[in-house]
């Protein structure tokens, strides 16, 4: 597995940062996951300019242009062997060597790391037969839109649905619907898709406007509006969406069945729809 790391490539095992390094100390950095198909990167221009957006908000500047960040993402793919990969880009602020300090550090290089890994989308039997999802509180800052490596809130969230031996922790704030702890979240009820609007209390997931289009492109019924927590506990179909799930069915939520307990109908049109788009369009790289 060859990665690269502040200007040179490398196997994963050798690279090293230091204890200094503002990501490992402060969580000060930035990140993307890009899933890449028959090696060809899936909206690499779409998750490029989510990093800027990312690195400008939290005022870090963008160490590459963005035809240097794709010359570098597809370097990586080509010196890794899958065929699908998921290709993780990570800037934090860098390493002041001299001192600990919050506010930022004036001369000091930002790290740049980029990893491949092969993609592992869901297995035939979850798609089959849905997962189960947990709800929680969702507590982390009021920046959810930025895709920052301060992660803890949502590592936390997601152990306890592991913990309770589920795929995913679904998030509530004020008695809305959120998104999951890595992942999107979409309901259906009687025959509507229904998601939450973009904001700052969530990631908006490349997946998520990928599933949004083809409700468009197939005239399948869809709002993009608040949702309410009862809504979530009514919903007859949950699904989770993210660049490494695809579309996931959540068949159980706090250990009750959604719906009627299986993969609903609409999701195994827009599952239909997401696989044959994957086919024609992504793995062709248009
Ligand atoms: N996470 N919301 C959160 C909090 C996420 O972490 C992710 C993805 C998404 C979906 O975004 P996209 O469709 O662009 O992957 C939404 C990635 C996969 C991760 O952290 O590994």
């Amino acid at each position: 597995m060859t990665v690269y790391l502040n200007g040179e490539f490398m196997p994963r095992a050798e690279a090293r940062v230091p204890a200094m390094d503002r990501g490992f100390l402060f969580g000060d950095g930035a990140y993307e996951v890009v899933p890449v198909y028959s090696r060809r990167p899936f909206r690499l221009e779409e998750h490029l300019r989510r990093l800027e957006r990312t690195l400008e908000a939290i005022r870090l500047p963008d160490p590459l242009e963005r035809s240097e960040w794709s010359k570098l993402v597809l370097e990586v793919i080509a010196r890794n062997a899958p065929e699908d990969q998921s290709v993780y880009v990570q800037v934090s602020r860098g390493a002041d060597m001299s001192k600990r300090n919050h506010a930022f550090p004036e001369g000091v290089a930002p790290t740049v790391f980029v990893m491949s890994e092969p993609l592992h989308t869901p297995p035939p039997d979850q798609i089959a037969n849905g997962v189960g999802a947990i709800s929680a509180a969702d507590f982390r800052w009021l920046r959810c839109d930025l895709k920052t490596v301060s992660l803890l809130g949502n590592c936390l969230l997601r152990q306890l649905a592991v913990d309770a031996g589920c795929a995913e922790t679904i998030l509530l704030r004020d008695g809305f619907l959120t998104e999951g702890a890595a992942s999107n979240i979409f309901v259906v009820r009687e025959g509507v898709l229904a998601a939450p609007p973009r904001s700052h209390l969530m990631l908006t997931g490349i997946t998520y406007d990928v599933v949004l289009e083809l409700a468009v492109r197939h005239g399948m019924a869809h709002e993009v509006r608040e949702i309410l927590e009862s809504e979530l506990r009514r919903a007859d179909e949950i699904w989770i969406t993210s660049s490494t799930k695809e579309v996931l069915p959540v068949t159980a939520l706090d250990g009750k069945p959604v719906g009627a307990g299986r993969p609903g109908p609409l999701f195994a049109r827009m599952y239909g729809w997401y696989q044959q788009f994957k086919t024609e369009v992504m793995r062709r790289g248009r």
